[in-house]
This record gives C-alpha cells, sequence and structure tokens, in this order.
C-alpha cells in the first residue's frame, strides 16, 4: 500500500480528483495518509477534511527563518512515513533537504507541457496567460519528479490540450485541469502505486501493460 502526502496551498481541485479516484478504484493500492498546506486559507483543507484526511498546516510564517520552517516541513513529513509526496497546487520552494530524502518520491502536476511555459514565475494562470500571449494551438499538462530545480524533474507524464479561438487565461486554466490535469495525476499516483514508474538515466520509464 503506498502511502501518499499531497500538498497543496490552494483550491485543491487537483486534491479532488485524487481523492475521488481512490474512492472510485481508479487510483489502487494507495492510502492517502495526510494533506498539508502552507496556507492555513487553503479550500483543499476543507477537501481533506470532507474526506476524513488528516490536515496540516505548515506555514512560513510560523517561523522566524526559512530554515526553521524547512526543518519543520521536513520533520512533518518524515513523521508520517509516506512512499510518495504530491505536489499538488503547492506554491512554496521545497526544502533541498526533502528533496534529497525523498529523491524520485516527489512529484508535481504543472499546467503545461514542459518544456514549455515553465520554470520560475510560471504557475497558475501566468503559465496561460504566457501560452495565449504566445498563440500556440496546442497546450497541456505534465506530472514530473521534483529535483531541485523549477519543473526540471524526470517527465512521467504528459497530455495535450488544444486552445480554443476566444479562449481566456480562465477559460483555458479550466480546460486544461478538466481534460489534462484532473486526469494525469491519479493515473500517475496509480502507475506508482503499481510498480510501473522508474527512472533510467534521468528518465522516467512507465510501464502501461
Ligand atoms: C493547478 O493549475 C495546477 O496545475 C497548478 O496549481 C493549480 C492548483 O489548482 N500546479 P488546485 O489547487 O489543484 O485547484
Amino acid at each position: 500500500m503506498l502511502r501518499v502526502a499531497v500538498m497543496v496551498s490552494g483550491g485543491g481541485t487537483n486534491l479532488q480528483a485524487i481523492i475521488d479516484a481512490v474512492a472510485e478504484g481508479k487510483i489502487t493500492n494507495t492510502e492517502l495518509v495526510a494533506v498539508i498546506s502552507n496556507n492555513p486559507g487553503a479550500y483543499a483543507l476543507t477537501r481533506a477534511k470532507n474526506a476524513g484526511i488528516k490536515d496540516i498546516v505548515v506555514s512560513p510564517k510560523e517561523y522566524s527563518s526559512r530554515a526553521d520552517f524547512h526543518k519543520a516541513l521536513t520533520d512533518t513529513v518524515d513523521s508520517l512515513k509516506v512512499d510518495l509526496i504530491v505536489l499538488a497546487g503547492y506554491l512554496v520552494v521545497i526544502p533541498p533537504e526533502l528533496i534529497d530524502k525523498y529523491e524520485n518520491r516527489i512529484i508535481n502536476i504543472h499546467p503545461s507541457l514542459i518544456p514549455s511555459f515553465c520554470g520560475t514565475g510560471y504557475y497558475g494562470l501566468k503559465v496561460h496567460e504566457a501560452a495565449l500571449n504566445r498563440g500556440v494551438k496546442v497546450v497541456g499538462a505534465t506530472v514530473h519528479f521534483v529535483d531541485k530545480g523549477t519543473d526540471t524533474g524526470p517527465i512521467i507524464l504528459q497530455k495535450a490540450v488544444n486552445v480554443e479561438p476566444d479562449d481566456t487565461p480562465e477559460i483555458l486554466q479550466r480546460r486544461v485541469m478538466e481534460q489534462a490535469e484532473w486526469k494525469l495525476l491519479p493515473e500517475a499516483i496509480d502507475l506508482i502505486a503499481n510498480g510501473k514508474v522508474s527512472v533510467v538515466d534521468g528518465k522516467a520509464v512507465i510501464q502501461h501493460n
């Protein structure tokens, strides 16, 4: 049974997709052990409570230094004894020590087809604004392992989504969530939970059979 902690900062629609996928049996062999947020007001925490999942807040504002926050977050995650950490709209930089301890055991959902529209400053609506400004015809989402870079770890799954005429950033964001993010993240967790994902020479290898 894969023990999973989900880290969130906002509305939690990706968390909800994971919760629903576990309930529907689309994610197997998995236990959602806890939801951790930096933001005590995140609606994602309400989603966790409603699903009977432990909700934990570790806010940088509660610590006098970034180092103290990093230690508190790392200690909290370690105490949960999880196998996988899922970043589902988590907007705080992950402590390097956590990435070292959980190498290739932290995954992130990014709302673009990496390496497009990713890296520092590309998050949330900004990603979709940049895509529309560039005039791309296809966007999408990516699930990747987290390394010490920003959106640079091994790519696990991607899914393309069409840009439609008259799309606004909000409309495009919603379509990418519905058609890509909410499908990819549960699929990636299920693959990992069933031993179907490995990393070879810095690239994720998936057994789809
Ligand atoms: C999503 O757009 C996701 O791609 C990005 O942050 C947003 C989180 O949304 N990483 P939600 O909190 O899951 O609704």
